[in-house]
């Protein structure tokens, strides 16, 4: 057997690669460790989308400089969108490296690989041949029941057609391409056998899916979630990430109407001012998002919603600013990420002359940051004392103490027996600590898997 190191970095999608990436080396007798150490096969996948994240895979890179002297023949292979936006960069800077493999193209690792080992200096693959990888990947299928999870992953849709004038995406993921319906419902299938209970559509506009099926008709991502719906034993379905502008009539009725859609939706918003979204090519306003959410919570009475935001993009000001924080209060978030505008090579946004000094970033990351902290907080604190349905996915660090989550993805920490993995009960939740809800599996039955 030989030994496989895969280190993610990044979103969701990236995670999916990842186990795809191990799915494909897995008949060439690679198996997953967990230390780069002594591995035959080290895979960085990395992420682009802000300096510091491009960062990681250099000083990464340098340390295995040591580990490749003491194992010559380890194949060294930087993955992910840094690979596909500055893969010759990579490789000059970095001599260690020997694969370098763009998202779109990682199906042609096994035949890079072989490649490798015929020639010297290294082989680099950075096309969008996306068709091509889902093919590929089909034939091969998500591994075992233990790396499938109870809340599995399935890309249906990748790249980027929206070009925000901050964001990397479309350049590192190429165009917005959808995969099938039955491909798709078939690797579903495929997960839910395999013990996974919750299934999460990606995109990085999976709302903009539009998958065409074996009759010639176009699917949009409500109907491809109802299918889903239909599997039996898949009892939650979550997708991410949406765009606002992508968010249709039917797929807002859909959190009305499918019990199984959890009501919680990822809706990036970035800013609240709307000279700031226009500039970041946004094409919507902030009113339209308020009136967006309005319409989810009419068809969809108890749904939550977590965002993005970036402060300090070039040219905004203390007023555009304060209307970030005023469509925050409007809205309340369940759950945020949020960033400071880093500008990266190659994005519109990155030619622009009025920067925001460093010191104000940070002055208004904090405070749009304490706000948020205090929205989930107060989120998090009106579940204590109400009996919550938690999907229990694995074991805590504690004997005998199990974790799972409740529809809003809040982790919830009880005493229960393994069995209970894989199953939805019920919990009455008793206290908070930090972000972990604590509770109490209650005398009523739990559902059977
Ligand atoms: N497709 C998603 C987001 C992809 S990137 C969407 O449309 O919202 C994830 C998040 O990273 C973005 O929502 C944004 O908040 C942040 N981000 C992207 N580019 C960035 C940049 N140049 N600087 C800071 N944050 C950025
Ligand atoms: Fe980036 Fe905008 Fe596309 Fe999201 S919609 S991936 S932020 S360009
Ligand atoms: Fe990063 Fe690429 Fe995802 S830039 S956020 S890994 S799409």
């Amino acid at each position: 057997m030989k030994k496989l190191f895969i280190k993610t970095y990044g979103c969701q999608m990236n995670a999916y690669d990842s186990a795809r990436m191990a799915d494909l080396l897995a008949p060439l007798g690679y198996a997953t460790t967990d230390e780069a150490k002594g591995a035959d096969m080290v895979i960085f996948n990395t992420c682009h989308v802000r300096e510091r994240a491009t960062e990681k895979v250099y000083s990464e890179l340098g340390r295995m400089k040591a580990l490749k002297r003491a194992k010559p023949d380890m194949l060294v292979t930087v993955a992910g969108c840094t690979a596909q936006a500055e893969g010759a960069e990579i490789v000059a800077r970095a001599p260690v490296v020997d694969l370098v493999v763009g998202p779109q193209s990682y199906h042609r690792l096994p035949e890079m690989i072989a490649r490798a080992a015929r020639q010297a200096g290294h082989v680099l693959e950075t096309d969008f041949p996306a068709l091509e990888k889902f093919d590929v990947i089909e034939g091969v299928g998500p591994q075992s029941v233990s790396d499938t999870g109870i809340s599995a992953f399935l890309t249906v849709q990748e790249g980027c057609d929206k070009f925000c004038t901050f964001c990397v995406v479309p350049y590192t993921r190429g165009p917005e391409h959808s995969r099938s319906p039955e491909q798709i419902i078939a690797e579903a299938r495929q997960l839910s056998a395999r013990g996974a209970r919750e299934i999460v559509l990606l995109g990085q506009n999976v709302n903009a899916y539009r998958g065409t099926a074996a009759d010639g008709k176009d699917w949009n991502l409500a109907r491809l979630i109802q299918a889903i719906a239909d599997i039996k034993d898949v009892s939650r379905i979550r997708y991410t990430t949406s765009h606002p502008r992508d968010m249709d009539d039917t797929l807002i009725a859909a959190h009305g109407n499918i019990e199984k859609l959890m009501p919680m939706l990822h809706l990036p918003v970035q800013s609240g001012s709307d000279t700031v979204l226009a500039a970041m090519n946004r094409q919507h306003t902030a009113d339209e998002y308020r009136e967006l959410i309005g319409r989810l919570r009419a068809a969809r009475h108890d749904i939550v919603f977590s965002s993005d935001f970036i402060v300090g993009f070039p040219g905004e000001s203390d007023v555009d600013f304060e209307a970030t924080m005023t469509l925050v209060r409007d809205v309340t978030f369940a759950q945020c990420f949020s960033f400071k505008y880093s500008p990266r090579p190659g994005t519109p946004a990155a030619a622009a002359k009025k920067l925001v000094a460093e010191a104000i970033k940070t002055e208004r990351l904090s405070a749009l940051q304490a706000l948020l902290l205090q929205q989930q907080d107060d989120a998090n604190r009106t579940a204590i004392g109400k009996t919550m349905a938690v999907l229990f996915e694995k074991p805590g660090r504690k004997n005998g103490q199990l974790v799972g989550r409740t529809p809003y993805l809040q982790p919830v920490h009880v005493q229960g027996s393994h069995e209970m993995i894989g199953r939805i009960a019920d919990v009455k939740i008793a206290a908070l600590t930090a972000n972990s809800l604590h509770g109490a599996l209650t005398a009523k039955d739990f559902e059977t898997a």
